[in-house]
């Protein structure tokens, strides 16, 4: 049932591929536009949406913080994104106007089910992206839009990330889509680019021998930090989730340009970090600075893990390793810049001697609150 696989963990990492091409699956008709089907609040209404605030717990909250980097830049419609625990409790500013996206894998999560009542009592619209067919959250909410990972048995959530990823994205083109036209990239060029996603997965998962190497050479790292920006700053916390859960190592994550606002007093000789570099041509210069950043932590003698595009020659000076991911635009990369950090917490917690599927004191949907 594993496949071949030693773990049902590494086995879903290794089904990534598919979890985002069967979620893309359907999703466009004939002329390249895209349907929804599942989506069965009127487009009327959709159209009228004014804010969108996203709730959801762990992983998928991650896939949350991406996905308001996307549907922001495409339709300019304001996203926030609450922790689906605290939203009942901060009195949340939603109404009839306001579409309220939840993110589950399991569809059981309590927190988040119990986010998508109040929302629904505050007269939102309430979306579900969910991995379970039938369970309470979908059931809970107006409409639906399924992520087809398949059944995601290992408790750290691997395939069902890069398939929420996928999902949001597909929602954010579609509303710019009813809304008339993104006001940034073109729909069709971004669905082309992100049915390309799967192979480049595939061909990056190809290339892991050396982030296995590296996790199990550091094996007793006491702190690991992560540092990403833009979409690579949830990519840098889901990295830290990912190992505290699975390694118990104590593992953090900072946007990037927090660095020298306090974290970079945790560098000091030998201390490994993992930096996720935006593509070069990713706006504002981000890619010159993250490469400042990894320069700033490399003189105070970090050892520096660096996650870079295909041909992105600049790290090499600065980079104690550089694992390379094939290139794609900057929205897309957390798709593909995820999977080694991923694949590194396995290895290190299997280093370990421990049961990567089971972690202590984790359960696979948390269904109290
Ligand atoms: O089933 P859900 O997606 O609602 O679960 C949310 C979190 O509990 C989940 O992502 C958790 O953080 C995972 N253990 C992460 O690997």
């Amino acid at each position: 049932e594993k496949g071949g696989y030693a773990t049902f963990m590494e086995k879903e990492i290794h089904e990534q591929p598919h979890a985002v091409a069967d979620t893309l699956l359907g999703r466009t008709d004939d002329a390249g536009r895209l349907v929804l089907d599942e989506v069965r609040i009127p487009e009327e209404r959709l159209r009228q949406v004014e804010r969108i605030t996203i709730v959801a717990c762990g992983t998928a909250a991650y896939a949350g913080m991406v996905a308001k980097y996307a549907i922001e830049h495409w339709t300019r419609i304001p996203v926030e994104v609450a922790l689906a625990h605290e939203f009942r409790y901060c009195d949340p500013i939603v109404d009839e106007n306001t579409l309220v996206v939840s993110i589950s894998q399991s569809g059981e999560t309590m927190d988040t089910l119990m986010a998508v009542k109040h929302a629904a009592e505050l007269g939102a619209m309430t979306l579900s992206i969910c991995n379970t067919h039938g369970s309470t959250i979908p059931r809970e909410s107006d409409a639906v839009l399924y992520t087809h990972a398949g059944p995601e048995i290992a408790v750290a959530s691997t395939k069902a990330f890069l398939a929420q990823i996928t999902a949001c994205y597909v929602l954010g083109l579609y509303l710019a889509q009813l809304r008339g036209e993104t006001y940034a990239d073109d729909a069709r060029a971004v669905m082309a680019e992100l049915h390309e996603m799967p192979a480049k997965i595939e061909d990056l998962l190809g290339r892991m021998g050396r982030v296995q190497e590296m996790a199990e050479f550091m094996s007793d790292s006491r702190a690991v930090l992560f540092l990403g920006r833009h979409v690579g700053y949830p990519v840098a916390l889901e990295g830290a989730l990912k190992l505290k859960e699975l390694a118990y190592i104590h593992a953090e994550g900072f946007a990037a340009g927090e660095l020298k606002h306090g974290p970079i007093a945790l560098i000091e000789p030998g201390q490994p970090v993992f930096v996720v570099v935006p593509s070069p041509e990713t706006p504002h210069e981000l890619h010159k600075k993250v490469v400042s950043n990894i320069q700033e932590i490399r003189a105070r003698g970090a050892r520096t893990l660096v996650i870079a595009h295909d041909g992105d020659e600049d790290v090499e000076p600065f980079a104690s390793e550089v694992i390379r991911i094939p290139h794609c635009s900057p929205m897309l990369a957390p798709l593909l810049a995820v999977v080694p950090l991923q694949v590194f917490a396995l290895h290190l917690a299997s280093a370990k001697g421990l049961d990567v599927d089971q972690p202590r004191n984790l359960a696979k949907s948390v269904t109290v609150e």
